[in-house]
């Protein structure tokens, strides 16, 4: 069996993997409905969300399609939005304002830069038309965990411009403080944190903002966050859902809760990141931040001098393990691992002795 250290899909647990073969399902019938309703409802708890206050909107598509709904849903006509990069998410973000004409201003940094207060106040001072905030929780890029305490500050002190989120690689595994950080909606995915398969995706967003935009009109068809809401606030699906991957989630945010919820899941990330940085240490492989910036979901780690990635991931791969490439600038510099999925201590270990097989080779 390969073990996917890549950052999602993710290897799958036996319980989720079975889930996938339930029996078929009309999506108009009442046992989805009631799938439908349970995955809702479970998403919400993870976080301890009250369903009066907060929706949890469920779709399929990959990770993009909830970036890309929570965009063109929560930001209305007259709204504009600052959009802060320091990744590539952070810049498909405002791709996504460009294609559908979404007024915006960058706070552009390069990537894996930490986000500059001292530029994000004189924005938010600056623009005082300012709707939203959108930033990436965890940029996967380079496995930095943005700030959100800090930023969520400044936008409270500056005409508490709420925030969007994209938590497509930290909902389920980072805190989230949706009331205390001011957050309009978390864009996420079922194939990463929540160990279930790709292909349903979702947007945790808050009711009264969702409210604000019903007198909107639709920026996509596809993607309106308000379409899906009003049907599924009423046990309806607006669209053919992906049903097989509603019973993945479904058994995996189940796993999740026996298994003892986000926090639990973060301490577990961490201890198997923890195996990989201290092994690849030993080997003179450098991680690329120091522990308190990164995310415990993926980290970065600097290819060693003379090596080739592709030479060292075919030969990883070999034995077990996929490895994944760092992006764009970073490709012959940098690697990352993720923790993410039904991964054990002894894998990581397991991990680290081939590495140091092939490195010393
Ligand atoms: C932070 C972040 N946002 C968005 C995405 C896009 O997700 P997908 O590839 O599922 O569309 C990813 C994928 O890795 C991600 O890490």
């Amino acid at each position: 069996m390969v073990i996917l250290l890549n950052p999602g899909p993710v290897v799958l647990s036996e319980r989720v993997r079975k889930a996938l073969g339930k029996p078929d399902l009309c999506h108009r019938e009442q046992e989805f409905i009631d799938l439908q309703n349970k995955i809702k409802t479970d998403l919400l708890d993870v976080y301890q969300l009250p369903a009066d206050k907060w929706a949890s909107i469920v779709f399929t598509g990959s990770g993009t399609s909830a970036m890309e709904a929570m965009m063109t849903s929560l930001i209305p006509s007259h709204g504009k939005v600052l959009i802060i990069e320091n990744g590539i998410y952070g810049e498909r973000l405002t791709k996504i304002a460009n294609m559908h004409n979404i007024e915006h201003v960058v706070l552009h940094h390069e990537w894996g830069e930490e986000i500059d207060l001292e530029k994000l106040e004189g924005e938010l001072r600056y623009h005082e038309e300012l709707s939203h905030v959108a930033v990436v929780h965890h940029e996967t890029t380079t496995g930095r965990l943005n700030n959100i305490d800090v930023i969520s500050e400044l936008c409270k002190k500056y005409r508490n411009v709420p925030i969007l989120l994209d938590g497509v690689s930290s909902f389920a595994a980072e805190e989230i403080k949706f009331e205390e950080w001011n957050i309009a909606a978390c864009a996420a995915t079922a194939n990463k944190c929540c160990h279930a398969v790709p292909g349903t995706s979702f947007v945790i967003a808050n009711r009264e903002a969702m409210q604000q935009m019903s007198a909107t009109p639709a920026r996509t068809l596809y993607l309106d966050l308000v379409t899906y809401l009003n049907a599924q606030d009423n046990n309806g699906t607006p669209f053919t859902q992906s049903v097989q991957t509603f019973y993945a989630l479904a058994e995996a945010l189940d796993e999740l809760k026996d298994k003892g919820g986000w926090e639990k899941r973060q301490q577990q990330y961490w201890k198997l990141m923890d195996i990989v940085r201290n092994g690849l240490d030993k080997l003179n492989i450098k991680a690329y931040f120091d522990k308190e910036d990164c995310s415990c979901v993926l980290n970065a780690f600097q290819l060693p001098e003379g090596v080739n990635y592709q030479e060292l991931h075919d030969k990883l791969k070999a034995v077990g393990f996929v490895i994944y490439a760092g992006q764009g600038g970073f490709e012959k510099s940098l690697f990352r691992i993720s923790c993410m999925g039904e991964i054990s201590e002894s894998d990581m270990e397991r991990f680290t002795d081939e590495m140091g097989k092939i490195i010393n080779s």
